[in-house]
Order: C-alpha cells, then structure tokens, then sequence
C-alpha cells in the first residue's frame, strides 16, 4: 500500500488527483477503519482545528467531518446555513483569509463549484469539498471503499447510474470511474445527461484506465450485467421545489425496482449517496405523495431494504474516508 504524499492540498474534485493518489486515499481509509474497529486511537493531529461550512443542510457529511476531526485529536467548529456572514456580508475571499488564520483546513457545502474553488485560491491551508452543485468528491471516496469492500477490486466494476445525470453525484460517478478504470453507465431522459465537455473529458481519461462511459435513455441496456445500481434524489438540495412534478414525468422510468435489479450481475449491489425517498416516513415524502400519489420515489422500498443494498455500509464509510483526506492533507499518512 503506497499512501501518496498529498500534504498542503486541496480536495475540490477528482478531476484533480491521479488514480494512484485516489486510490491511495482509499487505501489510507481502510488502514484508518481497521484501526478504528481495533480502538486504536489516531489522534496525530492534536492540537489542530477546522472549520465546516455548511450554506446546504447535512447529516452524513457533517457527521463525518466533526467525528473524523474528532478521531483525529481536532477541534471542529461548524457554520450553519444561516450562521455566518459568508457571501452576504463578507465576501469568499476574506471568508478564506480570515478562516486561514484561526484553522488548519476548511470544508465547504454550497452552490457552485467556483465558490469553493475560489475559497481555496485564497485561502492558505487545505479547503475540502463537502458538495457543490457539480461534485461530490467525499462522497466518492466512501464509495470507491464500499466497492472494493464489496468486490475485492474498483477496476472492471459495472455501476450504473439511474436517474439525474447531470448533477453532484452523476457527474462524480463518471469522473470517479473514468480514473479508476471502472465501467460507468448513466442512464436516464437525455435531458438530464451530464455536461458534453465532462464526458469527453472522462471519455480521455477512461481510455487511459481501462474503463468506460456509456450514455443511455433504456434501463434494461444499463441494468444489464451491472454490479453496481446506484441512484440519487430526482431533486437535489438548492433546485427549486416547483420542478418536481417535471421530475416525476421524467425520470420515473429511471426507478431502481426489483425487477431492474434482477437483470444486473449475479453480485449486483444497490448503493445510494442518501438521503433517499423510498417510503413515506419523511415530511417531503408525504407532501409527494399528496400531490402526485406516489409512494416511493428514484428507488423501491423492496429494493432499499433488500440484502443488495449496501447503503448504510456505504454511510458508515463517509466518516473513514473523509477522516483520510483531512488527515492525508494535513500531512498524516497512516505511520
Ligand atoms: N450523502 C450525503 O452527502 O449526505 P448528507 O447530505 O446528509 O451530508
Ligand atoms: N444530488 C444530491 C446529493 C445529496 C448528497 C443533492 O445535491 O441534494
């Protein structure tokens, strides 16, 4: 196991980092979660602190972060969606210079892609990308631990992809297999396929791995032989509520059900970045319901609660992986 040396740097997206060193984060993660599930303590970075910017709401990923920072002998302060001056009265860059002067890192959940890109720009210690519209690279990272827990190996993997293409997880997916080799199918209304220039972009890097990217509008063509079935929300956090009756219309093909299900791989797993709607036991569940008279939504309850689905594993890895990535950007390489 190479655990690359990645102190000093950012983690915005994928995009930006070699398979090796991706690889070796997810490496780093396992050591960190064998050394949890030992009780072995990790808190090399005492003394230390950061900050967690939250402008969307969180439960998995702020959970992550406080307890990682936590593990590792951090202090950690969080700054809610309404709790700061951040953008309205202070702009991104003066938000970085003064965050730089009281902690060792920075994480940020927000809109565009270019704010937190600019946070770090001007910002002189490691900012980490907690979501943006366009990625979701933590998120990635506990999948990437996920897979290879469930398979043994990353390369060669089938994962499909149903539902909105285009958005945080869609986009992720693809750059995340492209680098790893594995095989990316993204299926869903050619309305919601990710940006042209991503996928050329992934296509390239693909080419180089051994993987694939594939575009596709039919569901039996993406659920065929894949071991993967992998979904997200139809509308994601920051879009505006009055887009879900088009959603509905145009991405309930795209549902994972049983039946979609038996037709991938004979090890076929069903994974989920979460929160998912797949009952009625939620406030945004009910009202859809209400109004549109569905019952469960980008995913069927049956499948959901089945043993293929691998959802609270992949939960439980957000926490090891993102405990690598602050610890390998602050210089922690698991010795
Ligand atoms: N998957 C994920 O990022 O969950 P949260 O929105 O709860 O952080
Ligand atoms: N696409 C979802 C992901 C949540 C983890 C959203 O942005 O709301």
């Amino acid at each position: 196991m190479g655990i690359p040396d990645l102190k000093g740097r950012d983690f915005l997206k994928l995009l930006d980092f070699s398979t090796e060193e991706i690889l070796g984060l997810v490496d780093l993660a396992a050591l960190l979660k064998a050394k949890k599930k030992n009780e072995e303590p990790v808190d090399v970075l005492r003394g230390k602190n950061v900050a967690l910017i939250f402008e969307k709401t969180s439960t998995r990923t702020r959970c992550a972060f406080e307890v990682a920072a936590h593990d590792l002998g951090m202090g950690a302060t969080y700054l809610d969606p309404s709790g700061s001056q951040i953008g309205k009265k202070e702009s991104i860059a003066d938000t970085a210079r003064v965050l730089s002067g009281m902690f060792e890192g920075i994480e940020y959940r927000g809109y565009g892609q270019e704010i937190v890109e600019e946070l770090a720009e001007y910002a002189s210690v490691p900012v980490w990308n907690g979501l943006t519209n366009e990625f979701h690279p933590t998120q990635m990272l506990a999948d990437l631990l996920t897979i290879r827990e469930q398979f043994g190996e990353i390369r060669g993997v089938r994962l499909s992809y149903f539902g909105d293409a285009r958005y945080n997880t869609g986009n992720s997916l693809m750059v995340t297999g492209a680098k790893t080799g594995m095989h990316i199918v993204l299926c869903s209304d050619k309305k919601y396929f990710p940006d042209p220039a991503l996928v050329e972009t992934c296509r390239e890097i693909a080419a180089a791995t051994g993987g694939s990217i594939t575009l596709t509008e039919d569901p039996a063509e993406a659920a065929k032989g894949a071991d993967v079935f992998y979904t997200d929300v139809w509308v994601s956090m920051g879009e505006p509520q009055e887009i879900w009756e088009e959603r509905i219309r145009d991405l309930s093909p795209y549902r994972v059900t049983a039946d979609l299900l038996a037709m991938g791989s004979s090890r076929a797993v069903f994974m989920h970045c979460l929160p998912a709607f797949h009952d009625l036991k939620t406030v945004v569940g009910r009202e859809i319901y209400e109004k549109f008279g569905l019952t469960e939504m980008e995913v069927t309850d049956e499948v959901f609660e089945s043993s293929r689905s691998v959802v609270f594993k992949e939960a439980e890895n957000r926490m090891h992986t993102i405990k690598a990535v602050m610890a390998a950007t602050l210089g922690y390489n698991g010795q």
